[in-house]
C-alpha cells in the first residue's frame, strides 16, 4: 500500500469520467455506536470534498452510487433517510462551488418520490449549460436494470418501425443508457474493501481500471483520491491490443 502523504499535484493521465461505489458508511457508523444514517450524512461531506477535488482537477465528469435498485430492501428507517438526505443535499450541491457544477442522474426515476423526481429533472435543466464537472448520482440504479430498459426502449423502436435490426450498434446502446452523452468509465473507485461491482454500470465499465481501497468511504478524502488516481496514471491501458 502507498503511504498518505501531503496533496501534491496529480501528474499523469487523469480519468475523464470516475466512478465511485461509495461502501462503508454503515461500518464507520457502527465503530462509533451511531445508526447507520449517521454513516451516510458523515458520507455526504466526502461526497463533497470529493466533488471540490475532481472539479478543481478538471476531470469532466464523476459518477456516485448512491442508492442501488437492491437498496429498497434495507430497513425502512433507512430508505426514507436517504431519501431525505438526497432530497435536502441536492439543493445544496445546485449552488456548490463557484455554482458551475453540473447535475445528471442515473436510474430508474418512476419509483421515486414525485417530488423528488420533479426536483431531479428540475436541476439537470437548471445546471444543462453549465461547463464544469458533471457530478452524475445513480439514485434506484441498477446495471441490468438501465440495460432491460434500454432494450425494451430498443424494442419498441423496432415494432413501430424507427429502427431495422441492422441499425442495432454499440453506439446507439451506449446513446439509450442512462448514461447517454457520457463517455465510458476510465476508473472506478470502490471504498469500505469489497471487491465487486455490485450490478454498477455494467456496460459502461467493460474497459475501466478498477480501484478497491479498504477505507470507509466517510473516510474518503483529498488524499485517498489522490491514491487512486496516482494508482490508474500509472496503469497501461491497452483495450484489447497489445
Ligand atoms: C453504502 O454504504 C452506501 C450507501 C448505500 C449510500 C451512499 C449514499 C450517500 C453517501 C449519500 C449520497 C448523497 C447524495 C446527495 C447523492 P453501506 O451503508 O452499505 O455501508 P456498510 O457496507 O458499511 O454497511
Amino acid at each position: 500500500m502507498p503511504e498518505k502523504r501531503d496533496l501534491v499535484s496529480t501528474e499523469g493521465a487523469l480519468p475523464k469520467h470516475i466512478a465511485f461505489i461509495m461502501d462503508g458508511n454503515g461500518r464507520w457508523a457502527k465503530k462509533r455506536l451511531m445508526p447507520r444514517t449517521y454513516g451516510h450524512r458523515e458520507g455526504v461531506k466526502s461526497l463533497k470534498k470529493i466533488i471540490s477535488r475532481v472539479s478543481e482537477l478538471n476531470i469532466p465528469y464523476a459518477t456516485f452510487y448512491a442508492f442501488s435498485t437492491e437498496n429498497w430492501n434495507r430497513p425502512e428507517e433507512e430508505v426514507t433517510e436517504l431519501m431525505r438526505l438526497f432530497d435536502e443535499q441536492l439543493d445544496d450541491l445546485v449552488n456548490y462551488q463557484s455554482e458551475n457544477i453540473r447535475l445528471r442522474f442515473i436510474g430508474d426515476r418512476s419509483a421515486l418520490d414525485k417530488k423528488l423526481s420533479e426536483k431531479m429533472g428540475y436541476y439537470e435543466r437548471e445546471t444543462a449549460g453549465r461547463t464544469g464537472t458533471t457530478a452524475c448520482f445513480a439514485i434506484n440504479y441498477g446495471g441490468r436494470d438501465d440495460i432491460a430498459r434500454c432494450l425494451r426502449s430498443l424494442s419498441l423502436q423496432l415494432r413501430d418501425g424507427f429502427l431495422r435490426p441492422e441499425d442495432i450498434s454499440e453506439g446507439l446502446i451506449s446513446s439509450l443508457l442512462d448514461t447517454g452523452g457520457i463517455p465510458d468509465v476510465d476508473l472506478l473507485v470502490r471504498t469500505g474493501g469489497e471487491k465487486r461491482i455490485s450490478n454498477f454500470l455494467l456496460w459502461q465499465l467493460a474497459y475501466s481500471e478498477l480501484y478497491f481501497c479498504d477505507c470507509l468511504w466517510p473516510d474518503f478524502d483529498e488524499s485517498e483520491l489522490e491514491l487512486a488516481l496516482e494508482s490508474y496514471s500509472g496503469r497501461q491501458r491497452r483495450f484489447g491490443r497489445v
